[in-house]
């Protein structure tokens, strides 16, 4: 038999090999585990501002407030779930809807998916079509009719605020007052932001009706995150698959920088995955490190393959003339273009976007003053042009030159 088949050769690893993860799901940030850690106090204050619904009232809208990974998700999705399983059994008209303003790309988009969650079909609600005041008026009829006490839980809704920024800011407005228009049921806003800035942005009339409660997340630290980690390995990993020193750095590059239990989990995740690729049976420290170097790596990836084909051809033109002037980078970029037969962008507009990808941390810019000549910007990339090629090998227009 040969053992010379590549796919073979993998498949056989595989069967043989070692696995240490046991259970994967229990390592996606979708997974809610059935211990939350160090939030009692936060369980409390949130089930505390929703227990109304219960005994058929309207709770207040609430704020929850706290850095990424501190568990504000996490935590009001169970609470949540607890008050559906109770209203299952007793026939509540009560309805309990969670709707991520990430998840979509119009105002429009979010106000139907918090629609369809309340029962609302395509024919009552179409998915395009109507003004969005049109669309907010059928979900409150909807409330009325059927009596509904309802709570649409908005996570991220700092997306929101920017969605509505460009449609009209009257919109979060109108939620947060939507309980005047009610004749009967009610409606109770829940609002989850990890941008402690945002209520900057908004109309002061929305930031009182919407935080008419707040609760803040506080960050985890070291020894918190290291307890959150434990409980998870124990779940999903083989025991003693992870060694101790290995553990202590995931929590202390995850609890260090802002206390983000997701990262953390990440970490680990993607630290179990190498270390089994390597055939190896436990996560050592050098695990973790590479964990983090593929995790950064990634980030790059996914924002290089993100940018338009214009920025893509500027980002070229910078790895082809690393540290070069904006005016050389520009004849750089119109060469590119030539070859890969597009129309140019202004050089007024190709400074632009070098400033708004400095921005993004993957070039760096440096002033030059040039004496009677004035001065100019020159820019370094601050990433490897290898990353930049693995990015982009597979956009076809960009193959020729890179
Ligand atoms: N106290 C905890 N115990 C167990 N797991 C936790 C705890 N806090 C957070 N996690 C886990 O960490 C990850 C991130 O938590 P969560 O999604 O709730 O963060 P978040 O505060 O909503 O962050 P973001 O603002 O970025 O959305 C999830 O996988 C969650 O299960
Ligand atoms: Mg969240």
């Amino acid at each position: 038999m040969s053992v010379s088949d590549p796919i073979d050769r993998m498949l056989d690893a595989a069967e043989s090999g070692k696995s240490i993860i046991k259970n994967r799901n229990i390592l996606h940030f979708t997974y809610i585990p059935n211990i939350i850690l160090h939030r009692d106090s936060e369980q409390e204050q949130v089930t505390q501002s929703l227990l109304p619904i219960l005994k058929q009232s309207r709770p207040s809208n609430l704020l929850v407030y706290g850095k990424p990974g501190t568990g504000k998700t996490l935590v009001v999705k169970k609470v949540l779930s607890k008050i559906q399983e109770r209203v299952e059994k007793s026939n509540f008209p009560i309805k309990l809807i969670y709707s991520n303003s990430k998840d979509e790309t119009t105002l429009y988009g979010l106000l139907v998916s918090l629609g369809r969650q309340l029962n609302l079909t395509e024919k009552e609600l179409p998915s395009t079509g109507l003004a969005t005041s049109e669309v907010f008026k059928r979900l409150l009829n909807k409330i009325d009719e059927e009596k509904l006490n309802a709570i649409f839980v908005i996570d991220e809704i700092d997306y929101l605020a920017q969605l509505v920024a460009k449609t009209g800011k009257d919109i979060l407005y109108q939620f947060t007052r939507a309980n005047e228009r009610l004749k009967q049921g009610s409606l109770t806003l829940v609002g989850i932001s990890n941008d402690l800035t945002f209520k900057e942005k908004l109309d002061p009339r929305v930031i009182s009706s919407l935080g008419e409660e707040e609760i803040v997340f506080t960050n985890y630290n070291v020894e918190q995150i290291k307890k959150i980690l434990e409980e998870r390995i124990h779940d999903s990993f083989i025991e003693n698959s992870v060694e101790e020193p290995a553990l202590n750095l995931c929590a202390a590059l995850a609890g260090g920088e802002h206390g983000d239990a997701r990262r953390a989990i990440d970490l680990i995740r993607v630290a179990g995955e190498i270390a089994e690729r390597q055939q190896s049976d436990r996560v050592t420290i050098e695990h973790i490190r590479e964990a983090t170097q593929k995790i950064e790596e990634n980030k790059e990836e996914t924002s290089l393959k993100s940018y338009p084909l214009h920025e893509k051809l500027v980002i070229i033109a910078i790895m082809k003339a690393n540290g070069s002037s904006t005016g050389e980078i520009y004849s750089s970029y119109k060469n590119l273009c030539k070859v890969v037969g597009r129309d140019e962008l202004t050089q007024r507009r190709v400074t632009q976007m070098l400033s708004e990808i400095e921005m993004s941390g993957i070039i760096s810019g440096r002033i030059i003053h040039q004496g009677i000549h004035g001065r100019t910007k020159k820019y370094k990339l601050t990433i490897s042009s290898e990353m930049i090629k693995k990015s982009f090998k597979d956009e076809l227009t960009l193959q020729d030159i890179i």
